[in-house]
């Protein structure tokens, strides 16, 4: 069975939606220092490119969850795999997503670290799925609101493979 990925987001306008969400961070967090949270694997594509962007000072943590359950659902019950490497308390912290899709890892990941009494705690993600969501997140920033396809590249990956697509793309099997 023949595998391709079709386009869905081309790498002109993800670069072009990424440079935007830096300059609107830029203005949000102007006079402070933001400190991202990258959530591995899948956000550190977006997180790179994004870090960049923004104006004011960045610090980086990364830290690295698995979920409990079937490869392309996830089940709620959420695992750390890696902690963050600095404490959160009394920083600006602004969690990097690649996707929210049930928003299961999300919300228990946003009140696990409110929990650390960050200063203030946001989201950004660079896709959204709305129409899958089952669990309430409240997305501060968002790149793009994507259907309900299963989706590749920029750090998104199925089965491992298509992290390193500089475009968005839907996977199809002929
Ligand atoms: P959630 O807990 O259902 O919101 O799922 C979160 C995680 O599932 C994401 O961080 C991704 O790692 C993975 N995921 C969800 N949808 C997709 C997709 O379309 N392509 C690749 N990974 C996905
Ligand atoms: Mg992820």
């Amino acid at each position: 069975m023949g595998e391709r990925v079709e386009v869905m987001l081309t790498e002109e306008q993800v670069d072009r939606r990424i440079q935007e969400m830096g300059e609107q961070i830029s203005r949000d967090y102007e006079g402070r220092q933001v400190h991202l949270l990258c959530v591995l694997k899948g956000g550190s594509f977006f997180m790179c490119e994004l870090a960049k962007r923004i104006t004011v000072p960045v610090s980086i943590d990364f830290m690295s969850v698995s979920s409990y359950g079937s490869d392309t659902k996830s089940s709620g019950v959420v695992k750390i795999v890696k902690d963050l490497d600095e404490s959160i308390k009394d920083k600006d912290v602004l969690v990097v997503e690649d996707i929210v899709d049930s928003g299961r890892t999300l919300s228990y990941l946003l009140e696990m670290l409110q929990d650390r009494h960050p200063a203030s705690l946001h989201l950004c993600t660079l896709l959204d799925k709305p129409d899958r969501r089952v669990v309430d997140v409240k997305v501060d920033y968002t790149g793009f609101r994507i259907p309900d396809e299963f989706v590749v590249g920029y750090g998104l990956d199925y089965d491992q493979r298509y992290r390193n697509l500089p475009f968005i793309g839907v996977v199809k099997f002929d």
